[in-house]
């Protein structure tokens, strides 16, 4: 590593470059260590990068883009049709034969910040399940295991976390004797950080200082995985063990199938580079990414104000009366792994489009190094930060070929993003109900009697450990009760 007063001479060249030498203010107060981190916050980052996103993001409001041909996304049904059927076979039989011969690695992205549900910790300590309070980060590994068993295989897990809860998530692995499952199959790797910008008053377009000895970072987005997992050396780990497929998920969906055989062999023999799986959206505003056909490529159209679904399309109607646009995306991929890899060794290489959002984020004030309150970060007019991140789904349109699998909310969408509030959705409330309803409708194909009350919500609360069943098929060798009774809560 070079002096401290060299690398200080190659920031402030870089940082002025790109009008952004003020983040070195405060360094002739600081003691080495604290140069030290900020020096190599500093080099972290790609500033030329960033300078083009504040002047197009920040400093201006950049045009929409949006491509010339928009078309619904084709997806194949939950329930083959029966032309299908023969298909929806062979595909299953494959995505079990990968399985089994250990060609499937899970990988969840945990690196977000969690702001919307407020929890402490990193997301994935979060209790999430509605009888024995499992944190999410155990629901995902008991379905690992299970799988693991059902398939007689290894599945490599891999988990995306950021500089921020790197450590804490590792110790809580730790903690809880990597739950169950062999620590030389779990991997944890961080993902990169970028700047946060000030939107408003003497801050604006300007990164902002978290103290004296250190930028304002926030991850960059669940795309930085598709980059981390190369940088880190998941994805070499991955090849020496034969691992061809990703299924990738995020950490903050109790119900999400972790390794799906259907839907991986789908995608296997259209040889799909990406897929993704879709629910119908309940409506036209729903803030989900839309999959569409742009200019003959599967691409998610966002819901935000700067990229979103036109209106005009969002709300046309099918002669049925469904959506035309109805493809809700739940962000869960089947990746192949020499797609990343190709992705980031090509010679251009590879680089996903940022989106902007507007956020809090404590800071200090530039002057005096005084803390700044969010709600003012930024100066006297409304104290919002921008932040950049890249999205996963962004690399669909890179890829030659890419399916789209319908499944349905109660089977497996149960997000926890916001704090319990009254009328909240996508809380641990909503989620609790809908882990419950599954499991319902799982122990009533056993013929199981359920409480329902006149509108047919679930007068019980009822949990289905993964590693009793992560299909209601599992169920067969489990010891069931005849009936739940009125406000029991049950865990199996
Ligand atoms: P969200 O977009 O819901 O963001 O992440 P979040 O950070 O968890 O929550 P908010 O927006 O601050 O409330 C969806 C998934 O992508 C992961 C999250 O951990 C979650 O599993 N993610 C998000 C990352 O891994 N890295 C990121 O930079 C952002």
């Amino acid at each position: 590593m070079p002096p401290l007063t060299d690398r200080h001479a190659a920031a402030s060249q870089t940082l002025q470059a790109v009008g952004q030498s003020h983040v070195l203010t405060f360094y002739d107060e600081l003691d080495d260590t604290q140069r030290d981190q900020l020096l190599s916050q500093i080099e972290g980052i790609d500033w030329p990068e960033v300078g083009r996103l504040i002047e197009s993001y920040v400093l201006n409001t950049p045009p929409l883009n949006l491509p010339a041909d928009i078309q619904p996304a084709p997806s194949y049904p939950q329930q083959p049709t029966p032309k299908l059927e023969g298909k929806y076979r062979e595909a299953r039989s494959l995505g079990e034969k990968l399985i089994r011969g250990g060609s499937v690695a899970a990988f969840t992205v945990a690196g977000g910040q969690g702001t919307r549900l407020g929890w402490d910790a990193p997301k994935g300590t979060f209790p999430a399940t509605p009888v024995t309070a499992r944190p999410l980060f155990g629901v995902l590994a008991d379905y690992i295991n299970k799988a693991q068993q059902k398939f007689g295989c290894t599945i490599p897990w891999y988990v995306m976390t950021s500089p921020v809860n790197h450590q804490p998530t590792v110790d809580f692995f730790k903690e809880n004797d990597t739950f169950g499952l062999d620590p030389k199959n779990v991997t944890h790797f961080p993902q990169a950080m970028m700047p946060a910008i000030g939107l408003h008053g003497a801050q604006r377009g300007k990164a902002l200082l978290a103290g004296k000895d250190s930028l304002a970072l926030s991850p960059n987005g669940h795309g930085g995985s598709l980059k981390a997992l190369h940088t880190s050396g998941a994805i070499a780990d991955m090849k020496s063990r034969g691992v061809t497929q990703i299924s990738y998920t995020q950490i903050d969906n109790p119900t999400v199938h972790v390794i799906d055989p259907l839907f991986i062999g789908l995608h296997a023999l259209d040889s799909a580079q990406m897929s993704s799986k879709m629910v119908p959206k309940t409506g036209p505003e729903e803030k989900v990414g839309n999959f569409c056909t742009a200019d003959g490529k599967m691409t998610v159209i966002e819901y935000t104000d700067f990229l979103k679904l036109p209106d005009k399309l969002a709300y046309q109607i099918n002669d049925d009366g469904t959506l035309r646009f109805r493809a809700g995306s739940i962000a869960i991929h089947i990746i192949q792994v020499d797609f990343v890899e190709a992705l980031n060794t090509s010679p251009q290489g590879f680089a996903l489009p940022f989106h902007r959002a507007e956020k809090k984020v404590p800071c200090i004030d530039l002057n005096t190094g005084e803390p700044v309150s969010p709600d003012n970060a930024g100066g006297n007019s409304g104290g919002k930060a921008v932040k950049f991140e890249t999205f996963v789904f962004d690399a669909l349109p890179l890829c030659d070929n890419s399916i789209l699998y319908e499944t349905d909310r109660v089977e497996e969408f149960a997000p926890i993003k916001n704090a319990d509030a009254p009328g909240e959705v996508d809380c641990p409330a909503t989620s609790k109900q809908l882990q419950t309803q599954r499991a319902a409708r799982w122990l009533e194909t056993h013929n199981v009697t359920i409480p329902r009350d006149a509108d047919g919500q679930v007068n019980a609360k009822i949990e289905i450990s993964p590693l009793t069943a992560i299909e209601p098929d599992d169920l067969v060798d489990a010891d069931l009760p005849k009936e739940i009774k009125p406000s029991e809560s049950v865990n199996l």
